[in-house]
């Protein structure tokens, strides 16, 4: 069964049980918690809650989704940064028992996977919450034999909020036995085991609680169900090959890559970031996002460097990238309409960001040559988290560095974006979700909204107050309280101070005091926000003594000021009615 096939029949199957089937929305979002459509509840997440769906109350979608967060494990058998998420909804109609039986039904019947090759996962129950015994029930009743009905915890049978609030609730995931052996670890090869043997296929979450601000969670009014389940490791399934990459949604690339199936098991790792990023990159430019340093601009410039290297790496020519970015535009036109015109788009893109790639490194490179061809691992990895030049593209140009210490500062490097990634999320269920960027980023941009509020008032006057903020890895977003639009000349005046404050190498304290005793002594809070009872108070205290800025605030935030680097304006706009929106970057100095 080709892939068109497996989606066609998932949507017509929930079609069958009563579902509207709706077109995938963009993967740009104006969902301020994500930067791109990362499931496929986003679209419909106000249905879950109060708002009535316009769709009815069942509905079923195959929705392009993009995890920039998993960038790094694209390589192995089952990540992906582009993917398509087939998924069924109920606001407020059927819940477990039903959700439970259809995805039997549509695996072992539809699609024939044989059920001895599958487990099920549940909640086993954790931090205060009971376990869903009750899916557990479902199952056996289904004919399920209890040894393959696994309970997990919170981290990974739990899934939501979006966000810092919203509905979320436990969930059962359906595993696939991609090789039907254990590996060394013979009984303990489970789901999850590192090995690889097990690929999840689909998460079905029951959103059954609301959990507000402060975490807490009390029962839902109306309940939900949200399922996902990723096209192209159902694929796997159903074709009964071991890795995503080795489905048909993939494998025909490798021709128009002027590449062999053997060349590609030769060295499968480049070719399934080239697969991979070639659809990732032609989805985001059909959706009119540009190379940037900022937010969705800056994810599609990313993976478009990866994309680079690898096709160097492999000896790939342009025109061959070419070939195989237009058979994407024509395996999907029929589904994504958005998608015409997109390859040649993408053609003009590439060209002008592997010119500026070039240069880049030319300039990284020139930095060093006073140094000669030995170089420290620090600088290698100066280079590579600056420039993105790789220890390989180094040693090509003759230098030599310690390798491993330079592998090893990498790895350091990727472990807290993942962490930062999950904190900004919000944790558990969202960590697929974010970002996968510094986590250092987002406590500078953290500490620079203050130096920016700061600014503002002395620049505009005391009554700018924040009225909103939103930061993510790669930039800051600050509402506040203004009735017309700034000048030129306030603009530059309010960087020029931010950028004062930051070279004047400022230590930022914190001291936590009653909420009470942070307003009676004029500690700037945030109106409307709920704040507990005793709060940590952030202030930079400028060199002369005087005040720069004292806020209540949970953080977090870097020690001194020096370290933010360089602040730049990018846009300011008007938020709504008395409330304008500034977004900022740091630059590396
Ligand atoms: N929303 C759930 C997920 O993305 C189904 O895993």
């Amino acid at each position: 069964m080709e892939a068109d096939q497996i989606r066609q029949k998932f949507l017509k199957f929930f079609e069958d049980k009563g579902h509207q089937i709706v077109p995938s929305a963009p993967l740009v979002t104006d969902d301020p918690s994500v930067l791109l459509t990362t499931a496929g509840m986003q679209p419909f997440k106000k249905y879950f809650l109060s708002e009535k769906s316009p769709f009815g109350s069942r509905v079923t979608s195959c929705q392009k989704c993009f995890r920039t967060s998993d960038i790094d494990q694209v390589g192995d058998q089952s990540h992906l940064t582009f993917l398509e998420m087939l998924g069924n909804f109920s606001f407020g109609d059927y819940f477990k028992t039903e959700a439970a039986a259809w995805a039997l039904e549509i695996l072992t019947k539809e699609y024939q996977l044989p059920l001895e090759r599958l487990r099920f996962t549940y909640f086993g129950g954790d931090k205060g919450l009971s376990a869903d015994l009750e899916i557990k029930e479902i199952w056996q009743k289904l004919g399920i034999s209890s040894d393959v009905i696994l309970p997990y915890g919170r981290e990974d049978n739990f899934w939501g909020p979006t966000g810092r609030s919203g509905p979320c609730g436990p969930t059962t995931e359906i595993h696939y036995d991609s090789t039907g052996q254990p590996c060394s670890r013979g009984d303990q090869c489970q789901p999850g085991c590192s090995c690889g043997r097990f690929v999840e296929i689909w998460n079905l979450v029951f959103n059954q609680y609301y959990q507000d601000e402060s975490g807490s969670l009390s029962p839902l009014e109306q309940v939900g169900i949200d399922t996902g389940m990723g096209l192209e490791r159902l694929t796997l399934a159903v074709q009964g090959v071991s890795s995503v990459f080795e489905t048909d949604l993939f494998q025909p690339m490798l021709e128009h890559l002027n590449a062999t199936p053997d060349d590609y098991h030769h060295r499968p790792k480049p070719y399934r970031i080239l697969f991979d990023h070639l659809r990732g990159v032609i989805f985001l430019v059909s959706e009119g996002i540009e190379p940037s340093n900022v937010e969705q601009g800056y994810v599609l410039r990313r993976i478009i460097r990866r994309l680079i290297e690898a096709a160097d790496d492999l000896q790939i020519k342009p025109d061959h990238l070419s070939a195989a970015l237009k058979w994407l535009e024509d395996k999907y036109f029929k589904i994504y309409p958005e998608i015409q015109g997109a390859a040649s788009q993408a053609d003009l893109i590439l060209e002008k960001e592997r010119n500026r790639l070039s240069r880049a490194i030319q300039k990284g490179l020139s930095q060093l040559s006073a140094v000669g061809q030995q170089i420290s691992g620090q600088e290698a990895f100066k280079l590579y988290s600056t420039y993105g030049l790789s220890p390989q593209e180094l040693e090509k140009q003759g230098y030599q560095f310690d390798r491993q210490e330079v592998e090893r500062a990498i790895e350091e490097h990727k472990k807290i974006s993942r962490r930062g990634a999950e904190k900004k999320f919000g944790g558990h269920g969202l960590k697929e979700e974010g970002l996968s960027d510094q986590s250092q980023a987002i406590t500078k941009l953290h500490t620079a909204t203050h130096l920016l509020q700061a600014a503002l008032r002395e620049v505009l006057g005391s009554e700018v107050r924040q009225r909103g903020s939103d930061i993510n890895p790669e930039r800051l977003r600050f509402d506040f309280s203004f009735s017309r639009p700034l000048t030129e000349e306030e603009l530059m005046e309010v960087s020029r101070r931010v950028n004062q404050y930051i070279q004047s190498g400022l230590a930022m304290t914190k001291e936590s005091m009653k909420l009470s005793e942070a307003e009676a002594q004029g500690v700037l809070t945030v109106e409307g926000h709920q704040y507990p009872t005793e709060v940590d108070v952030y202030a930079i205290i400028n060199r002369d003594g005087s005040i720069v800025s004292r806020e209540v605030c949970a953080g977090p935030h870097v020690k001194n000021t020096q370290d933010l680097g360089r602040f730049r304006i990018v846009k300011e706009q008007s938020s709504s009615a008395g409330v304008r929106r500034i977004k900022a970057i740091l630059e590396d100095d």
